[in-house]
């Protein structure tokens, strides 16, 4: 991951690279923790932190010298733009969309030339090792065990921040990190709330409980999503459920390396676009997905992404009627030569509990 960064340091001319996005810098270092930062040089990589850290850091970063940032100037910023400065570099990038206005305003404080940066190692990223891999995969099967587990909680009268927080304590207990989310999880109308978050509102006979949530496995991400029905489907219900489920499975089909994301959103709203349900349809229906949960590449009807062997994507296809409900099946995939697999394995049939 280092060599790969260093490479496009040396053909961009880049002497240095300062990194604070808090993903990219746990991707280069493997730190685990917060609130730090790399300065990479062609000769030595710093990692910046303050005394909350260091040990931390020296145990779990190699090859770095740990700068304790506040022997070196005020803020970050100043340390860093001191460091690069007595280092009488020629310039140095930053990741401009991962510095707030005053840290800029403090970098430049200097006649060292700053250049900005977007989306270097997202970039490097969106394309998983093996290890990324085993990490993904793991935290689909912790998310997977988690569904088995909540299941048999949801009944008329639990509310949904109960069910929020037995979902997220099952996913600790399966062995997730210590930071899951399960920030969707709603019931009845609210399952048309996109991203609703868990409320007081208790589950009720005939609710869809939609359910998207994840966890984190050495920091890789899981990102998954089941809707249930509470009793015996109506038959609107069971006919929105049938055609999202064809939507995701028509979606699918389609994600392989070479494919276009447009494709693969093409593919999705075949079973609805005919129908009076396809103004309920979502266009952003997947995401990349790895440190963070809504990485490269995205997936939609303006996206130009091109799917690689590699990439972690979710799909998530939805119908969400508003005042009336929604229902989302969400799938992480990863992409192979010639087809997929999916990492989460729950089933897509509709569950009638
Ligand atoms: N699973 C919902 C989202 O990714 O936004
Ligand atoms: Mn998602």
């Amino acid at each position: 991951m280092l060599n790969q960064l260093i490479n496009y340091l040396n053909e961009n001319n880049i002497e240095s690279f300062f990194i604070s996005r808090p993903q990219n810098v746990r991707y280069v270092s493997k730190y685990t923790g917060d609130d730090s930062y790399l300065l990479i040089t062609r000769n030595e990589n710093y990692f910046i932190t303050d005394p909350r850290y260091t040990e931390q850091a020296g145990q779990e970063c190699h090859g770095y010298t740990i700068v304790n940032w506040r022997e070196q100037g005020k803020t970050v910023a100043s340390a860093v733009k001191n460091i690069v400065e007595s280092l009488n570099l020629k310039n140095f990038a930053f990741e401009s969309d991962f510095v707030t206005h005053n840290v800029y305003n403090e970098l430049i404080k200097t006649n060292v030339e700053a250049i900005p940066l977007i989306g270097v190692i997202e970039k490097f990223r969106s394309v998983k090792t093996p290890e990324e891999i085993y990490n993904l995969r793991v935290a689909c099967q912790i998310a997977d065990r988690a569904f088995e587990r909540i299941i048999k909680d949801i009944r008329v009268g639990i509310t949904e921040k109960e069910l929020a927080s037995r979902l997220q304590h099952y996913m600790v207990m399966e062995g997730s990190d210590t930071k899951p989310y399960g920030n969707i999880l709603i019931s009845g109308k609210r399952t048309s709330l996109l991203h609703g978050i868990p409320s007081n509102k208790t589950v009720e006979y005939g609710d869809f409980v939609l359910m998207d949530y994840g966890c984190q496995f050495n920091g890789y991400m899981s990102d998954m999503t089941r809707t249930v029905v509470v009793g015996k489907a109506t038959p609107q219900q069971r006919e929105v459920y049938e055609l999202e489920k064809k939507m995701l499975e028509d979606a699918t089909k389609k994600m392989v390396a070479g494919a276009k994301a447009t494709e693969v959103y093409e593919a999705s709203i075949e079973a609805i676009k005919d129908t009076k349900y396809f103004e309920y349809h979502y266009n952003g229906i997947g995401h990349g997905i790895g440190l963070y949960v809504h990485e490269i590449p995205f997936m939609g009807p303006r996206s130009d992404e091109i799917l690689q062997v590699n990439n972690v994507i979710t799909i998530e296809p939805g119908i969400y009627i508003p005042n009336w409900g929604g229902v989302r099946i969400e799938d992480q995939v990863l992409i192979k030569e010639d087809g997929n697999e999916l990492l989460t394995n729950s089933t897509r049939e509709l569950i009638e509990l």
